[in-house]
């Protein structure tokens, strides 16, 4: 592919804009040589104004949601995306977010253009856990673990029980719940189905991932070898459901 046309892939503008910067010669190496439109090039040598490219096709990034912003690519400000680069709202394909949190819900969020994975993180055949910090109005009473593990608890509205969950108590009076569903609200609603208020929300985990090192309304691009274990984290919770049928 050209570097104007990889460039406006990436959301640096339309093509005959990204033609203009490399005539311009604002698109050099990272030793500073000038880059042509034919030129072969290698996407961490690339700089633009004397910045390194944005993540490259089928990255996978871990931003750390604050409360109030919305998973969406067209909501009521402020977004997710208002956290990013601008550019990154404009990409083919666009860095979508891999399921949503709610609004008023803080934490992890991945983002990606691979389609295929962001399918197999949020399909409900894959059984990835995820592990939510929870803010409860009043205190457990003591069945509330067993009753989210008996996977029999239904949600209002929902016709199938939701699967098994963990309920660990956390300290200063929060709790965590790990789940490997993705329904609406679904951790909101669990806690409601038995009798408590959630006054606080906060996505912790996903799969191998945490938030270490990643200060709130920040991300970072996943490495290779942590996308590979994600990947291999979803195939084998699948794997682990399926005999358990
Ligand atoms: N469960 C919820 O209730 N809200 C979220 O944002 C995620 C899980």
């Amino acid at each position: 592919m050209s570097l104007a046309r990889y460039l406006a892939r990436l959301g640096y503008g339309p093509r005959k804009a990204c033609e203009r910067l490399i005539a311009g010669q604002q698109v050099r190496s990272a030793s500073g040589a000038v880059l042509r439109d034919g030129d072969p090039f290698a996407h961490d040598d690339v700089r633009v104004d004397g910045a390194p490219l944005d993540p490259p096709p089928g990255a996978v990034v871990l931003l750390h949601k604050p409360v109030g912003y919305v998973c969406s690519t067209r909501d009521r400000p402020p977004l997710v995306y208002d956290l990013v680069p601008p550019r990154w709202l404009v990409r083919t394909p666009v860095l979508a977010t891999v399921g949503r949190l709610d609004a008023d819900t803080s934490g992890l969020l991945l983002l990606t253009d691979d389609g295929p994975l962001n399918h197999q993180l949020t399909s409900p055949r894959w059984h990835l856990p995820k592990g939510y910090d929870v803010t409860l109005a009043d205190p457990l009473r003591g069945d509330e673990a067993e009753r989210f593990a008996s996977g029999t608890l239904r949600l209002q509205g929902d016709d199938e029980p939701v699967r098994a969950a963990i309920l660990t108590a956390h300290d200063g009076g929060q709790v965590r719940l790990t789940i490997s569903e993705g329904r609406y609200h679904q951790v909101r609603r669990m806690f409601a189905a038995v009798g408590h208020h959630v006054t606080a929300l906060h996505r912790a985990t996903f799969g191998p991932l945490d938030l270490t090192g990643v200060n709130i309304g920040s991300w970072r691009v996943l490495a290779a070898d942590e996308v590979r274990a994600l990947r291999e984290a979803a195939q084998s919770a699948a794997r682990a459901a399926k005999g358990a049928r």
